[in-house]
């Protein structure tokens, strides 16, 4: 008799952390506030780490916390290298990276590079100097056009509304130069051809780096190089804060000289550093031009966020998205929602919240069981919808106030967290019945985190489950491809394999339950809804509307 020969064990050398990480947004203003001022801080991230590292998430992402007069939630920065006192100190920040690295989590912090704020020394040294100062060059200050200097430069709008361009008082009291801002006036671009500029931020980054942050999310990466000469548009166009026309100030070709210098600084460091691009282009592959070899890790996948809920264009988008990526040999990342757009509990509902909810609680399922990495939105894990009454004067987003209402409506995703108790501010403050910048809906003392724990039929407690999984299970997570399965018409259905068996996620994005062929699933693992009934007779599985499920599959 032959001895049946053994295969040696196959050495698995574990994908870079990145190629698969679940990374969790922390809105710092709204995440959990230590000292009672009713704003978020650094010291309460701290204090609430345990709780992300029980979700099971592997990094944080931290919006900005940096100095900032606030006139865009901190993305106008005014001092780089510090910390805003709201959220407290650069020790804080330096004993929340290390308590983070204590508990296997990762810290990547936001680098605000297209744009500073309009009370960045450098700004305002600018204006001191007057046109002519070589300060200038690093910003884009430009004679107004017309009788006078009257009319703006060029015909740019501004994607919180009105013109890009403001106009300057000189030292004497006259009316100066313009200055481009694609944002609020008081967020001036910076000029990328200007060599201070470029090693300015090669020194920011190497700040945090040799702080211990794991990487960067590069805010409004698209947009550092402007076409040569600033040409007009040659339409009036509002564009949408977070759109993908193509105009002469996104995507230009010359952004990715930057990112490949980048990724050489990145490289430097241990500890695989990396960085991931907020990039609204036209296309994916557009956007896998971000994340080739030489340049960014990670570049976040807007067309999935923008998805409608229907398993067809669903099941397109992600074969997209995976192509696009595979062909520069980068990980997908999968976004359901951010700090700037309508948190998807409420984009999916049509009106209707339980729906909505059933629809993100599939999502997740969905969205956890693709292969790459994947960036969650605090509070989605608490199923938090939008909040859509915030009164007018206690709004805060520049858009709402500069474009009447009608592109700015980010508070509503940016609400404070409920952690627990039944009364304001939810345990987010230190103090019942203490502040919270922005007013939390009543309804969400049932939402709060001590409210869902234990309960299993909670959206907490479906994260929690996920994440484990997601974490334990060798079919999950890292991947480059999937292989479709065609269940039924409206059902989403695809198997991952591993040499230790695979796991099959099935999605019913109708309204009316389906019956699918058991056999193809599986033992279910986890459902997003009711547990999907099984027929005696047939063994076809019942998968329930607007439901997903995870199945273990020989
Ligand atoms: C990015 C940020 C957004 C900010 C804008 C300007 O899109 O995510 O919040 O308003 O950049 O910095
Ligand atoms: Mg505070």
């Amino acid at each position: 008799m032959i001895a049946p020969t053994t295969a040696p064990a196959r050495a698995h050398t574990p994908p870079d952390w990145w190629q698969d990480a679940v990374i969790y947004q922390v809105y710092p203003r709204s995440f959990a506030d230590s000292d009672g001022d009713g704003c978020g801080d650094l010291a309460g991230v701290r204090s609430r780490l345990g709780y992300l590292r029980d979700l099971g998430v592997d990094a944080l992402w931290i919006s900005p916390f940096y100095t900032s007069p606030q006139a865009d939630g901190g993305y106008d920065v005014a001092d780089y290298r510090a910390v805003d006192p709201v959220y407290g100190t650069v020790g804080d920040a330096e004993a929340l990276i290390a308590d983070a690295h204590a508990l296997g989590m990762r810290v990547i912090v936001d680098v605000v590079p297209n744009h500073c704020s309009d009370r960045h020394p450098w700004f305002l040294q600018a204006l001191h100097e007057g046109a002519g100062s070589p300060l200038r060059a690093r910003f884009h200050f430009r004679p107004g056009r017309g009788p006078g200097g009257e009319e703006p430069p060029n015909d740019w709008i501004s994607l919180f509304g009105g013109s890009a361009w403001t106009r300057t008082t000189d030292p004497d009291g006259t009316p100066g130069e313009w200055y481009l801002h694609l944002f609020a006036p008081q967020q001036p671009d910076l000029n990328w051809d200007s060599t201070a500029v470029q090693d300015e931020f090669r020194c920011i980054l190497r700040f945090w780096l040799d702080l211990g942050v794991d990487g960067f999310r590069i805010d409004v990466a698209h947009g550092l190089v402007k076409a040569p000469g600033l040409p007009d548009l040659g339409r009036y166009e509002q564009l949408d804060l977070l759109g993908e026309q193509l105009v002469p100030y996104f995507d230009q070709d010359g952004v990715h000289e930057i990112y490949r210098s980048w990724r050489s600084l990145l490289e430097e460091y241990p500890g695989q550093r990396i960085a991931v691009a907020e990039a609204w282009t036209r296309s994916l592959d557009r956007t896998a031009r971000y994340v080739r070899p030489d340049e960014l890790h990670q570049a976040f996948n807007f067309k999935f966020l923008n998805a409608p809920w229907d398993a067809a264009r669903l099941r397109e988008l992600i074969a997209t998205s995976l192509e696009a990526m595979r062909a520069v040999d980068a990980p997908t990342t999968w976004t359901l929602s951010n700090h700037d757009v309508i948190r998807h509990a409420t984009r999916y509902a049509e009106g209707d919240p339980a729906l909505g909810l059933r629809r993100a609680r599939a999502a997740a399922l969905l969205m956890l069981a693709l292969p790459g990495s994947a960036y969650l939105y605090q509070g989605e894990e608490l199923g938090l919808p939008e909040v859509t009454d915030i009164p007018d004067e206690v709004r805060q987003d520049p858009a709402f106030h500069r474009a009447d209402g009608g592109n700015g409506m980010r508070d509503g995703c940016r609400v404070p967290l409920p952690w627990s108790g039944t009364g304001a501010p939810y345990g987010f403050g230190p103090v019942p019945g203490g502040p919270a910048w922005l007013p939390q809906p009543p309804e969400w003392a049932g939402l709060s985190v001590e409210a869902q724990t234990g309960d299993p039929r909670s959206v907490l407690e479906l994260y929690r489950s996920a994440l484990r999984v997601r974490r334990t299970d060798p079919a999950l997570g890292a991947g480059r491809s999937v292989e479709w399965l065609d269940l039924a018409p409206g059902v989403l259905a695809f198997r991952r394999d591993s040499d230790q068996g695979a796991v099959v996620c099935a999605v019913n994005t109708t309204g009316e339950p389906v019956r699918v062929p058991g056999d193809v699933l599986g033992t279910l693992l986890l459902a997003s809804a009711d547990e999907p009934q099984v027929a005696q007779d047939s063994g076809d599985v019942l998968l329930p509307a607007d439901s997903a499920g995870w199945w273990r599959s020989s």
